[in-house]
């Protein structure tokens, strides 16, 4: 079956302090571009057309308002910029990633799935090992990138052979097993699912900052053999982490293109 392709974009944007006291951080502009743009590109350059996105309560009017059903043309004319069949659902209470994933089950309607953070943007789409995932899609399969503050992300653990042992979210703050990150390479927003991802998450216990972590996702996967992590070709930001971000990366995006 043809992957289908979801975007989280809820949350609270805490972490963008002033700019998201009213405006939704999705919303918030990249370079020449809504944020959201981004990571709905990705699914399509990647091959995705069905794509659910998921919203906070607060927003998914403007969503809808500037999305529509998918199909989005530049203003003045041109080639569409966007040519997805969407879907929306809004997510009442923050839950975590792997709750958002969870609301996708009926869209996936056994289908794999695609997972794409909707502040995450890349240099280039990935599209090739998601194309080589999608063929049988019978694992998961997660995208690295080593990163300066790994304190920030989930990251990896790997043992000699280069297999994944574990998985760590934000180790001393999320997961206290840790009290630094075991290792520097950071797990991005970008995840791919088998179709028994609804089965995984409906095992899973929150967190100790209360949430369904995609973490525990990837780990369950990782212990069962069934994880390939894959290094992330070019470039990858998560623009939700910081103001200053924001103006960086449309410089960068200008420069190097993006979602190649
Ligand atoms: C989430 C995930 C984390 C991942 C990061 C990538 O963190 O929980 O594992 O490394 O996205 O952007 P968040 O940014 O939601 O705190």
């Amino acid at each position: 079956m043809k992957p289908k392709g979801l975007i989280c974009a809820g949350g609270e944007a805490t972490r963008l302090g002033e700019l998201t006291r009213v405006a939704n951080k999705h919303l918030l502009p990249v370079g020449r571009w809504p944020m959201i743009y981004y990571p709905l590109q990705l699914l399509q350059q990647a091959g995705i057309g069905d794509v659910l996105l998921v919203t906070g309560k607060g927003h998914a009017g403007q969503m809808i308002d500037l999305l529509g059903d998918g199909l989005l043309a530049p203003r003045g004319g041109g080639d569409p910029i966007l040519e997805l069949d969407l879907t929306y659902k809004v997510q009442t209470e923050p839950g975590g990633i792997a709750q958002v994933v969870g609301m996708a089950q009926d869209f996936a309607a056994g289908a794999p799935l695609v997972v794409v953070l909707g502040d995450n943007i890349f240099e280039y789409a990935q599209s090739e090992p998601i194309a080589d995932w999608g063929d049988d899609a019978r694992g998961a399969q997660i995208f690295v990138k080593n990163v300066p503050d790994p304190e920030n992300f989930g990251v990896v653990v790997y043992d000699e052979e280069g297999h994944v042992t574990d998985i760590v979210e934000k180790a001393g703050v999320v997961d206290m097993r840790y009290p630094e990150p075991p290792s520097s390479h950071a797990v991005v927003g970008l995840y791919c699912y088998p179709p028994d991802v609804f089965d995984v998450i409906g095992t899973l216990e929150p967190s100790s900052r209360g949430e369904l972590e995609i973490t525990d996702v990837n780990r369950y996967y990782a212990l069962e053999g069934r994880l390939r992590a894959h290094e992330v070709k070019g470039w990858w930001e998560d623009a939700g982490k910081h103001w200053q971000h924001l103006a960086e990366i449309g410089r960068v995006i200008e420069a190097t293109g993006v979602n190649k």
